[in-house]
């Protein structure tokens, strides 16, 4: 809605009318400008309008609102004298230059231009991929539609079966071939790249909960616990046949099958130190723990070892946090398991000095998903002081994403704006360097698909 404020009135209102309003003082101009109002200054020549409204102007950028000044060509505005008055001009071009739209223009068609031909051909190719999977998908789904749900369900599950390994094959190919164009771009090349790849490809491959999830971030970042429980549980989830099968061929790419292998993986690292150690109880601690299905599934698989656990389980998100208790509280009661939930930041931990007093000395500290947001001085920082909380002979097992196997990288950031820090066999064992003491044991192991690492320290 639309305010005309007369200036005339403001300045020459008897003072017995202004006083009748509601908190008898008359109120000051900015007052009766509602911000996100509209509001025309009203006025003859001399009503002091441009005054007016550059108090507004000064007003409104002192209190951090953008401001635009509008006028036509060859208007009465003097810079000069705005700047006099208290106006940040500098703010005021910013905005001005922002909102020149030809100028926006010519960058959209610039940076549409420099994305090569070869590139936008690949991209027509993979959009009718798409366009012809998910007609043929939807039309079958349709098909569908009044049948009773048992039905629905079984025809369902026999469909994301036979469609599945078609679109997977398709798509595993394009991340490869996505990885053979921009693999060596620079960064503005990357970044006209993914924007032209996301405005044509992102609508189908969100139809994915898992890509949508992992785009739109609704915890703040990828990789959070739900998007593991994602990875864990039944793919063909979506909510269209299509959908189903694009998640599907998601929870297949290298990475997340490389996730998918840790379960089994710690859990056997888990069972041989139960062995080894078959007298006593195992103090455990998993860093970064999300939904802790290795936990879940040990318990489930193995019941009989609950007693011969005691695990603190840190993470610094509280949903996930609560979901492992709600999950594994009633295991632990059942089996004799010990779990200490801790809803914490393993950064504040740190600054706070205060690792030592949460986890104790472990047998056993494991991490997987966590480092490889690390920087380099981050991941040594936080080694150190997981090394310092392990008992003699006790063992680390530090998980990160492998730079020479993961070709699921590209596709990864292009499609999902997911960053990782890869890092090479090599470059772990360089980072384990800075240890204060040599470690008894210092290797890389990996998952089956070799493109999950581990870094293993014995003390
Ligand atoms: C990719 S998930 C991996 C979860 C689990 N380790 C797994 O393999 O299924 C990473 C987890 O680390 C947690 N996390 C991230 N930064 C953290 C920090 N600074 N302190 C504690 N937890 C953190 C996230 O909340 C998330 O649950």
């Amino acid at each position: 809605m639309a305010a005309v404020i007369p200036l005339s009135a403001l300045e020459s209102r008897p003072r017995h009318e202004v006083d009748r309003e509601a908190d008898a003082r008359p109120k000051a101009l900015n007052e009766r400008v509602v911000p996100g109002r509209l509001s025309e200054l009203a006025g003859g020549r001399s009503s002091g309008r441009t005054t007016a409204a550059v108090s507004l102007v000064i007003r409104a950028q002192s209190l951090d609102e953008p401001v635009v000044w509008v006028q036509p060509r060859n208007g009465s505005l003097y810079p000069p004298d705005l700047a006099d008055s208290g106006v940040d001009l500098d703010a005021l071009y910013r905005l001005d230059r922002r909102g020149s739209i030809a100028e926006r223009l010519h960058t959209a068609v610039r940076e549409h231009e420099n994305v090569s031909q070869e590139f936008k051909a690949w991209v027509a190719d993979l959009l009718d991929f798409f366009e012809a999977t998910k007609q043929c998908l939807d039309r079958e789904e349709a098909t569908l539609a009044d049948s009773d749900r048992w039905t629905r369900e079984e025809a369902t599950r026999d469909c994301i079966a036979e469609a599945a390994p078609i679109v997977c094959e398709r798509l595993n190919r394009a991340s490869v071939e996505l990885t053979d164009f921009v693999a060596d771009f620079e960064d503005d090349e990357h970044g006209q790249h993914r924007r032209f790849y996301r405005r044509h490809l992102c609508k189908f491959y969100h139809r994915a909960p898992l890509l949508h999830r992992a785009y739109y971030k609704p915890l703040g970042y990828a990789g959070d616990y739900e998007m593991m429980n994602m990875l864990y549980r039944d793919h063909g989830e979506g909510d269209t046949l299509f959908g189903k099968v694009l998640n599907v061929y998601a929870c297949q790419e290298a990475a997340a099958q490389a996730n998918i292998n840790r379960i089994k993986y710690f859990n056997q690292r888990i069972r041989a130190l139960l062995s080894e150690n078959p007298e006593r109880r195992l103090r455990i601690a998993s860093i970064g723990c999300g939904p802790s299905h290795e936990i879940r599934n040990l318990l489930e698989q193995h019941p009989d070892l609950g007693d011969r656990i005691d695990i603190a389980l840190v993470d610094q998100e509280e949903r996930a946090i609560e979901y492992c208790e709600r999950t594994l509280a009633p295991l632990a009661a059942r089996t004799g398991a010990r779990i200490h939930f801790i809803g914490e930041s393993i950064r504040r931990l740190l600054t706070a000095r205060s690792l030592g007093q949460a986890l104790g000395k472990r047998d056993l500290i494991y991490s997987a998903g966590l480092f490889d947001y690390l920087s380099d001085r981050s991941f040594e920082a936080l080694l150190r002081a997981l090394y310092s909380a392990t008992a003699e002979g006790g063992h680390m097992y530090i998980g990160n994403v492998n730079l020479a196997t993961n070709t699921t990288k590209w596709a990864m950031e292009y499609a999902s704006d997911w960053y990782l820090i890869h890092r090479t066999k090599e470059q772990l064992l360089d980072l384990a360097r800075s240890l204060p003491t040599d470690p008894r044991i210092l290797e890389v192991e990996s998952e089956p698909l070799g493109v999950n690492l581990f870094l293993h320290i014995a003390r």
